[in-house]
């Protein structure tokens, strides 16, 4: 056995100003607070988040290594000031620009639509979040062009050291692959919640129909104007974006807005993120609305809607007027006043911390490097001796094979002294510490850090 030698204390003061990733005590992903009325959910059986799930997920998300030339990540294009979109128009990638405007990525959880992208085109969370990667324009590992290709990606972060111990970590085995790479960063998608808007205020305490206490007069109006079907004299909204989630009924046509970034025509619209969140909590649009990112503010996205310019090749029925002879573009034929109120309901949406919450945000250093990331210990696999009079508690966790970690001690909680050790050629993690009757408390962890040799 071997014991325990507390090495010169290299202190961990040089982390103090790095960020750490905690899988001891993650983030809470798993257990947000929902409202009770929000009911749709689009997680699969399967792939439940989990805190650690989708603390991987998020490094996956902010890391540009998943790039072909390290230089774009997911939040190159989904960034968290902007609501998990893009201000630019279309979005640069390792190659050149995006062919539709970015999607915010806010509540993307909570919708009957298990399917993403504005057409529709992937059928789950889990399927979207590895094409942006071989995605030739977006992040390189295409295998076509002259790309590298999805497992030329995962054999790069199968050579790094710190996926290796985050894999580990979290599935309990150092293995990376394409599935293990969507499900991680779908758990951080779908983690994405925003439930603190003046919207959700009012609707703890009222049903959808009735006015809001905390509303003004302007945006009462503007909600049952959302609420309301053309034919009763409202704008018929909730009919495709359906309140409390404001997720896009399954069964949508486009909505008549159908440019092409790259010049042309695009019909095959017919997703739209949910309507929260269209605007900062200072009321400026993450960009302009739409996949062709046409309509600059909510004000001309109401006016579109108010005089749908022509009908287009799968416009919905819904925007189109009914009877015989019908099927001309919708003229809701709305005040100044009213598209006014539509515009102020709709900043409602809006929430607040999703926008600084740290757990969404880049778990990397300001230089690009992953901070320590402080690893479970196995309670279970803890077992106690004796040796020449001295009592020593063993400490075990699972690691990857000869990889060199950290054990750490500490008497407060706070100030931490780190010593180096290797892990077996198992991958086992053991530390035999010596207890000594009358010592004050210390406590214990096992770690890695990148930044510490
Ligand atoms: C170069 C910019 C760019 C990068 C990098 C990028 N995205 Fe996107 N993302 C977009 C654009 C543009 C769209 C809309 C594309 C479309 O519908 O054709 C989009 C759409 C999405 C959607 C669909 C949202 C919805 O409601 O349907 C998700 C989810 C998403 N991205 C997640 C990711 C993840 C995860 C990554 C990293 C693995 C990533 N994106 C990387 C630009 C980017
Ligand atoms: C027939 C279904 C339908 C109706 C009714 C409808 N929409 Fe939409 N909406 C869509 C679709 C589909 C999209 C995505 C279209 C695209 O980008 O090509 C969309 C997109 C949007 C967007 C842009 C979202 C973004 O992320 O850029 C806003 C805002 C919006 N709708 C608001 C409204 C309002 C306000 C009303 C009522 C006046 C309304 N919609 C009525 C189907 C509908």
């Amino acid at each position: 056995m071997k014991a325990l030698i507390l090495l010169t204390a290299l202190t961990i003061s040089s982390f103090a100003q790095e960020k750490t990733l905690d899988l001891t005590r993650p983030e809470n992903y798993a257990n947000q607070p929902v409202p009770a009325y929000i009911t749709k959910d689009n997680t699969p059986a399967g792939n439940e988040i989990t805190d650690l799930g989708a603390t991987l997920g998020r490094v996956l998300f902010y890391d540009k290594r998943l790039s072909r030339n390290d230089t774009i990540s997911c939040s190159s294009c989904h960034h968290q000031q902007n609501g998990f979109s893009d201000t630019a128009t279309a979005s640069s990638g390792v190659a050149g620009t995006t062919g539709r405007h970015s999607m915010r990525l806010i509540n993307a959880r909570f919708s009957d639509e298990m399917k993403f992208f504005w057409d529709e085109r992937a059928a789950s969370a889990e399927v979207q979040a590895t094409q942006p990667i071989q995605d030739h324009v977006e992040m390189g590992f295409s295998g076509t062009d002259g790309d590298p290709d999805f497992s030329d990606l995962v054999t790069k972060l199968s050579a790094i050291e710190e996926y290796q111990v985050l894999f580990q970590g979290v599935f309990g085995e150092a293995t990376i692959n394409e599935e293990r790479i969507g499900k991680a960063i779908a758990q951080f998608v779908r983690s994405l919640q925003s439930f603190d808007s003046k919207y959700d205020a009012g609707r703890a305490i009222r049903n959808e129909g009735q006015p809001f206490p905390n509303f003004t007069a302007s945006e009462n109006t503007g909600k049952q104007l959302f609420l309301s079907p053309p034919n009763n004299g409202g704008a018929g909204c909730a009919g495709c974006h359906r309140p409390p989630e404001f997720d896009i009924d399954p069964n949508t046509g486009n909505n008549g807005v159908s440019g092409s970034l790259g010049g042309g025509t695009d019909f095959t619209n017919t997703r739209s993120p949910s309507l929260r969140d269209l605007v900062d909590p200072n009321g400026n649009p993450h960009g302009s609305f739409m996949h062709d990112a046409s309509l600059p503010t909510l004000l001309s996205v109401v006016n579109h809607y108010n005089a749908i310019p022509a009908v287009v090749t799968g416009l919905d029925n819904r925007l189109r007027q009914p009877g015989p002879g019908g099927g001309q573009p919708q003229r809701l034929n709305l005040s100044e006043q009213e598209k006014a109120d539509l515009v102020d309901f709709l900043e409602t949406l809006t929430g607040s911390s999703i926008y600084t919450d740290e757990k969404y945000s880049t778990p990397f250093n300001t230089d690009g490097s992953l901070g320590l990331v402080i690893l479970p210990t196995d309670n279970a696999q803890m077992s106690f001796s004796e040796q020449d009079g001295t009592q020593y508690v063993t400490l075990r966790s699972s690691g990857v094979p000869n990889v060199e970690y950290l054990f750490q001690t500490s008497p407060d909680l706070d100030q931490w002294s780190s010593t180096s050790f290797t892990a077996s050629a198992a991958g086992e993690l053991e530390i035999d510490v010596p207890l000594v009757e009358g010592e004050d408390q210390m406590f214990y962890r096992f770690a890695y850090g990148v930044t510490a040799d």
